[in-house]
């Protein structure tokens, strides 16, 4: 329903938007344009298909024709690093972007990947202080977690990974943008079936895209885990997940990546417009969106 306060689109009318390939499913345009209305702001979010060989040319776009900000999706997180006028530190560190600011036509790249993984956890009151986490996957979403691991106190994080030489990687990559706070190890996937590690973690992280591109999950001994283990998988579906739906049987929390969709959500609004979303409103935007209430 559209509200009374919210301007038609008319030639006043600013733009902000998500570039992906695919880009189609994306729930960016119904959490922003409800916090647009919301708020009575002249402005829409749309979503726009472009491919990677279009990606650059579509970037010039966003300073040519005044849009605001864009959100970056698959396959552009790492390519558009090049195209940006200035980088954040953060977006530097994690080695991709996805959001663009158009400060005057000067394009900055940032990364909100860690802190809205952070903040999810926080919201969840998952606590990891002190602990050891276990994490599987080393791609760009596992550097963004192992950042916010960090950032929340871990003590361990274990990287698995079906590559152990990307697990390894990442790892000594952690540890060094981190300055040790965290000691960061690796291995390989049967990480996730040994009781002895299992037995000592007090969360662990699906950041791979298994559940996404396969119908399962690797082997995991979810019952060997400490009872108040939490399960996160940063993907997320309307149905719960291959990974969720272990440790749903298994009677642990769990918690898919809707939450930190929600939180990055937030995040790009703040850095697109200058003013923040009413609260909640994305998050429960979203969630009725997935069907959870
Ligand atoms: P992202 O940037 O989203 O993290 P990515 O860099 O392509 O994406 O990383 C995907 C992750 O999922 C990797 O850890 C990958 O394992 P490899 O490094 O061994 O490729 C993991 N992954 C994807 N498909 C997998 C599968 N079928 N089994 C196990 N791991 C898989």
């Amino acid at each position: 329903m559209a509200s009374r306060r919210h301007p038609p689109i008319s030639a006043t009318t600013r733009l902000t938007a998500v570039f992906g390939d695919p880009v189609e499913h994306s729930m960016s345009p119904l959490m922003h344009n409800a916090a647009y209305e919301a708020l009575g702001l002249d402005r829409r979010y749309v979503a726009f298909h472009v491919t990677a060989e279009m990606l650059i040319a579509a970037l010039r776009g966003v300073a040519a024709l005044g849009i605001l900000g864009v959100n970056l999706t698959v396959p552009h997180k790492e390519r558009a690093m090049r195209a940006m006028d200035e980088v954040s530190s953060e977006a530097r560190m994690l080695g991709a972007i996805n959001c663009v600011v158009n400060r005057r036509g000067r394009l900055i790249g940032d990364n909100t990947d860690a802190r809205g993984f952070e903040r999810d956890l926080r919201a969840l009151n998952v606590g990891v202080s002190g602990q050891a986490v276990l994490m599987a996957g080393a791609g760009g979403a596992a550097a963004a977690a192992a950042l916010a691991m960090t950032r929340l106190g871990a003590r361990t994080v274990v990287i698995a990974n079906r590559t152990s030489e990307r697990a390894r990687r990442l790892a000594r990559r952690m540890s060094r943008i981190t300055g040790g706070r965290t000691d960061f190890r690796w291995r390989a996937l049967d990480a996730l079936i040994d009781p002895d590690l299992l037995g000592r973690v007090a969360c662990v992280i699906n950041a791979t895209s298994m559940g996404l591109t396969t119908r399962r999950f690797a082997p995991l001994d979810y019952s060997a885990t400490p009872y108040d283990c939490v399960f996160y998988d940063m993907l997320y579906s309307r149905a719960p997940t291959p990974f969720i739906q272990g440790a749903m049987r298994a009677g642990r929390r769990a918690a898919d990546g809707a939450g930190m969709l929600a939180e990055q959500g937030d995040l790009a609004f703040r850095l697109f417009n200058g003013v923040a979303a009413p609260p909640g409103l994305m998050r429960r935007t979203l969630m009725r969106a997935l069907g959870r209430g």
